[in-house]
């Protein structure tokens, strides 16, 4: 058997949670392999919604394994919180989510580090969700971080405090005043918690997964354009958030990767700060964040958001080798007259349909104009009733990316998905 990855291709907040919860009664495994508690993926069913932040998206369906990789970051205290809420519900989160050791802790200083550093960046900060996502993988890579398995050892205590107090260092440099007292108790009884889950060797457990025919399902955090490598750097996330990150996230070779869908919404949105050609600061900006309801589902933080952009979308089609391209909330665009699309750049003047280098060049789209479809679609169960403006819009999305789109979401609710 082979994983299968669902992955954003766009800044984020495509729609991930949602297509993963659909897709997942189809896959007995479902892993999460980068990134921690700065992703908030929505779910909707039975009436009930519901925000993931750390657990994989396929928590709700009976007998998957929700499967947490290595290249996961994980902060105890949101895990318990998430956890909690998910038993509250009846679901046996315990038999259904496992954890590869290899995985990373967040610590409350990691947390402050977050919070110091960007209060230092002033105008010029990234815009983090303040999750210590980058203090944790900075730690990682530096090759100073606790793993969920360092937990399981008898010496932990002692490597928790001389982390913190490596932290605490650099905080005086900061000087930044906090105080992680309570949250410190906090995060020791969380711990405790983690310790009643199935910590596994991870890369033995997925493997094991498909050498015993169990298909995986990789749910990506993030989008293609907030990875480290790729994104508009530095206005990114800390982890690979591309197809090729999900083999290091859990420990499958990439001969072992199977399909690639691409999730992106009919229009854009970001959060935090970096380059967003397509942005609208006008009534229809405001409308599609209306519309879409685009606020954080993490931070709550409005979403800034824009008409939907080609050339990022073919960019970010590359990286990953995207085979089927599942398009979003394009119920969101019902009311519009007129709906435009980035078919190409102006770069400082010159006309250019790549994502440029420099994240400071000028960037000015050149649109495409579509006649909107004036219906709600939100009920729509079958292809055939959609309107011909509708598919005039997506007939020209599959020609110019060359892959075909093989799911439309018309609403956040499970049942309002069309697979074609
Ligand atoms: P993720 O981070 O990629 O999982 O996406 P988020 O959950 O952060 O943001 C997507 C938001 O759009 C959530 O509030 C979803 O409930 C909602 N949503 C998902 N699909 C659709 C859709 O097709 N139409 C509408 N109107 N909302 C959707
Ligand atoms: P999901 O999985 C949207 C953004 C932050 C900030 C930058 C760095 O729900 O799509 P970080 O906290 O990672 O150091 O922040 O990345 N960001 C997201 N934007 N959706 C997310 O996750 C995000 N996770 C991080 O807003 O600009
Ligand atoms: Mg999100």
């Amino acid at each position: 058997m082979k994983v299968d990855v669902v992955l954003g291709l766009q800044w984020g907040d495509e729609g991930k949670g949602k297509i993963v919860d659909v897709l997942a009664n189809t896959y007995p495994v479902i892993a999460r392999f980068q990134g921690g508690p700065n992703a908030g993926h929505s779910l909707h069913f039975e009436g009930k919604k519901f925000v993931l932040h750390t657990v994989p998206s396929g928590v709700f369906r009976d007998n998957a394994t929700n499967f947490i990789g290595n290249g996961v970051v994980i902060d105890p205290i949101i895990f318990r919180a998430e956890c909690e809420e998910i038993e509250a519900m009846g679901v046996p989160v315990r038999e259904r989510v496992a954890i590869a050791k290899k995985a990373h802790l967040i610590l409350p200083t990691h947390r402050i580090l977050d919070a110091a550093s960007e209060a230092s960046m002033g105008a010029g900060k990234i815009g983090s969700t303040l999750k210590g996502i980058g203090p944790t993988y900075m730690d990682k890579t530096g090759r100073k971080g606790l793993r969920v398995g360092d937990i399981l050892t008898s010496n932990f205590i002692e490597r928790y405090e001389a982390l913190k107090a490596k932290h605490q260092k650099t905080l005086e440099q900061y000087n930044f005043e906090y105080d992680i007292t309570e949250q410190e108790k906090e995060w020791m009884s969380a711990v405790e918690y983690l310790k009643s889950f199935n910590i596994v060797d991870g890369e033995y457990e997925i493997n094991n997964y498909l050498a015993n025919d169990k298909a995986v399902l990789a749910e990506g955090a993030q989008g293609s354009m907030l990875d480290v490598d790729f994104g508009s750097y530095p206005f990114v996330t800390s982890s690979s958030t591309t197809c090729a990150g999900s083999c290091i996230g859990l420990g499958v070779a990439p001969s072992k990767i199977g399909k690639t869908y691409g999730i992106f919404k009919a229009y854009c949105t970001r959060v935090g700060s970096g380059p967003f050609p397509t942005e609208l600061f006008d009534a229809d900006g405001e409308e599609l964040r209306k519309r879409g309801f685009e606020f954080g589902a993490t931070t709550g933080r409005p979403r800034r958001t824009g008409w939907l952009d080609l050339p990022a979308l073919k960019y970010t089609i590359m990286l990953n080798g995207v085979d089927e391209l599942i398009m979003m909330k394009a119920d969101v665009l019902d009311t519009f007259d007129t709906i435009k699309m980035a078919v190409g750049y102006k770069v400082d003047g010159v006309e250019s349909d790549r994502v440029p280098y420099d994240t400071y060049a000028n960037i000015e789209p050149i649109y495409k104009e579509f006649k909107g479809w004036k219906k709600d679609l939100t009920a729509v169960k079958d292809e055939k009733e959609l309107p011909v403006e509708f598919m005039e819009y997506i007939r020209f999305i599959e020609a110019e990316l060359n892959v075909p789109i093989k799911i439309i979401s018309l609403g956040p609710d499970r049942e309002q998905t069309i697979i074609r």
